[in-house]
């Protein structure tokens, strides 16, 4: 079975903000940022006003609202030196203030941004998801990989791989909505390289619009945090 390289961090209780670089690439002008969060009690912290559309969500949605709004604070501070929650479009995209590119992820207890300066980068994604058992594999295997993807994996259920395609193509779309500014879908790509030292790639498989064309690929990091896994795209300019 397929793994990647783990990233390991010893959590304290009542977890701040925290900077970390799970990757082995040193980049400049981006910081990523986690958080524990309670999905019943929030996170405690100094907490951003919730838009329009989760005044009334449950508990646990504005929990990890809050928490990644504080992880991506605090990127932000530490891009910036100046503190701001971004705030939430129509379309749910977050709204980065002026030269900041970003992204934000929950899942289950933790929250993660990842926020860089807009000269550098035109695009940010980053997806947290908890490791997938085989029944949770076959659901989003079928939503979320090519049958080509599938005949790659022998149609069997691989839960680790299924769990990294899907992450991979959901920091692919926060990574390049910004710049196609619409919704696209998982046959839009196809992971067309994975190695165990954690670099992987998707190939475009349609035209999205600008310059990216079927055929681009488009490099990503995967590793395993505490029993999630991890993507992480940086489109460069
Ligand atoms: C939007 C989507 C990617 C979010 O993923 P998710 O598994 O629900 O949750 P995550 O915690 O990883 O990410 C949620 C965050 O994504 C961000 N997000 C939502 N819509 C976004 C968009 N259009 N562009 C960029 N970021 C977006 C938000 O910050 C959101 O958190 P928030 O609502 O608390 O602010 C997912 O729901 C979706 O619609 N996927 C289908 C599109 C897709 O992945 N296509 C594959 C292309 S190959």
């Amino acid at each position: 079975m397929a793994v990647a390289p783990a990233f390991h961090y010893e959590p304290v209780s009542d977890d701040p903000p925290v900077a970390i670089w799970p990757w082995p690439d040193d980049v400049r002008d981006c910081h990523c940022v986690t958080l524990r969060y309670s999905a019943d009690e929030g996170c405690g912290g100094k907490v951003p006003p919730l838009p329009p559309q989760l005044l009334r969500a449950t508990p646990r949605r504005k929990a990890e609202f809050i928490a990644g709004r504080r992880c991506a604070a605090e990127a932000i501070r530490r891009l910036t030196a100046r503190t701001a929650f971004p705030g939430m479009g129509e379309d749910r995209a977050p709204i980065w203030p002026a030269g900041v590119v970003g992204a934000i992820s929950h899942s289950r207890d933790r929250a993660i941004a990842l926020a860089g300066s807009n000269q550098q980068f035109c695009g940010i994604g980053i997806d947290i998801e908890k490791v997938l058992n085989e029944e949770e594999a076959r659901d989003i295997a079928s939503q979320a990989l090519t049958a080509s993807e599938r005949h790659s994996l022998g149609n069997a259920i691989d839960p680790f791989m299924t769990g990294l395609i899907f992450s991979a193509k959901e920091s692919l779309f926060k990574a390049l909505y910004p710049s196609v500014r619409r919704f696209f879908f998982f046959e839009a790509a196809e992971l067309s390289d994975y190695s165990e030292d954690g670099s992987a790639s998707l190939r475009l498989t349609e035209d999205l619009g600008g310059r990216w064309r079927r055929g681009t690929e488009i490099p990503l990091r995967v590793c395993r945090f505490e029993d999630f896994l991890l993507t992480r795209i940086l489109l460069p300019y």
